[in-house]
């Protein structure tokens, strides 16, 4: 008898989000109503931010972003190549040009000690990414900025309700950004969130999401060319009951994170994720090990799949890609290089059977 398949990532939903549905299809308000306000204003409050802008993905709330704060042709933005592709596409689709600088190997975050010799007279942001729900180290990374015009934009995408230092990711630069993509502990099935404290930055993010409109008087704005990237009521009504489970979601991934670590921690041939920085709250979004190269990732992930069990590449190094391929490298990304083939994610969402998690470890084990 073939087992039950053992998915990823499972988004969660039920009854609270399809009467949540059935009331806006029953209001005639299917956009820019109070689902859409009412999601904005939760999710600034769990970034702790003033405002939180509602867009049609994580991508667009970065690019938006970036945009808002003034990057365009000519800039360049610091980030790094080990994080999914969006981080990138975000900076090169609003015309600038990432650089590229290494990961701390013991976090897969960027090393701050890598910055200082990234910046030059274009630098305009750094797009720090909180990767797999782990904090970066944002003490380290603004005291490189302290003093110059460089924005820090937070690609907090993996990592909503994280904290860093007790604080809440997204909140604690210029601009911070959340997506809710089915595998996201708030997923929308599309959508994204931008949060920031600065009236003004709100105002030209608003514009941007909306085809340059101005938010208040409808009319067009004169010099912003904006997108079609608005959020749905739907998707805001689905994502204002997630919110509401999310404290009880995260309790859990973060048991599910640690049975994990229970049960493979003592195998040789693999690396687990390291414990949260003193003062940290990682918000496990999957649960990234490393083993030891290219052909056993692609074994194990094989020897999963027969098993009816998904594990994902988290992630190949965007560098590896032909849209950013090495001949635009400026830096050694020699730890990325190094980690970057070698990285699995094995499944971790809300509902996962103690069962389903073991059956994922003997086959982790049998494999590698
Ligand atoms: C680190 C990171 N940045 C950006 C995104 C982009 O989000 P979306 O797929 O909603 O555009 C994701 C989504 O998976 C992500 O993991």
């Amino acid at each position: 008898m073939s087992e039950a398949r053992i998915p990823l990532a499972r988004p969660r939903v039920g009854e609270d989000e399809a009467e949540a549905l059935r009331r806006v299809l029953e209001s005639d308000v299917l956009s820019r109503g109070e689902a859409l306000t009412g999601f904005e204003a939760d999710l600034a409050a769990l970034a702790g931010t003033r405002f939180g802008i509602g867009v049609n993905s994580g991508t667009s709330a970065l690019q938006i972003a970036l945009e808002a704060l003034g990057i365009g042709a000519g800039d360049e933005v610091i980030t790094v190549s080990y994080t999914f592709i969006g981080t990138l596409n975000a900076i090169v689709r609003c015309g600038a040009q990432p650089v590229l600088v290494d990961i701390d190997p013991s976090t897969s975050n960027i090393d701050p000690a890598q910055i200082e010799a990234a910046i030059t007279e274009r630098t305009r942001a750094i797009l720090v990414v909180h990767l797999f729900g782990r904090p970066a180290p944002m003490d380290a990374i603004r005291s490189r900025v302290e003093g110059r015009q460089i924005a820090i934009v937070e690609d907090a995408c993996e990592a909503i309700g994280a904290r860093w230092q007790g604080r809440p990711v997204g909140g604690l630069g210029d601009a911070g950004t959340f997506g809710f993509y089915p595998n996201k502990p708030i997923a929308t099935g599309e959508g994204g969130m931008i949060t920031v404290n600065d009236a003004e930055l709100q105002t030209r993010c608003r514009q941007l999401r909306n085809q340059g409109l101005d938010p208040v008087t409808g009319t067009r704005h004169p010099c912003r060319a904006g997108l079609s990237a608005r959020l749905s009521e739907l998707q805001a009504a689905v994502g204002r009951v997630q919110v509401r489970r999310l404290d009880a979601s995260l309790t859990e991934r973060a048991r599910i994170a640690e049975r994990y670590i229970e049960r493979l921690g003592d195998h040789e041939g693999l690396e687990l994720p390291a414990p949260a920085a003193d003062g940290d709250t990682i918000s496990w979004f999957t649960f990234p090990l490393r083993v030891s190269d290219r052909a056993t990732r692609d074994r194990v992930r094989a020897a999963l799949a027969k098993r009816g069990i998904e594990a994902g590449i988290y992630f190949e190094p965007a560098h590896r890609f032909p849209p950013y391929d090495r001949s635009s490298l400026r830096h050694s990304l020699h730890q990325t290089e190094t980690i970057g083939h070698r990285g699995l994610a094995l499944p971790l969402f809300p509902g996962l059977a103690e069962d389903d998690q073991d059956r994922v470890c003997d086959a982790v084990r049998a494999a590698v």
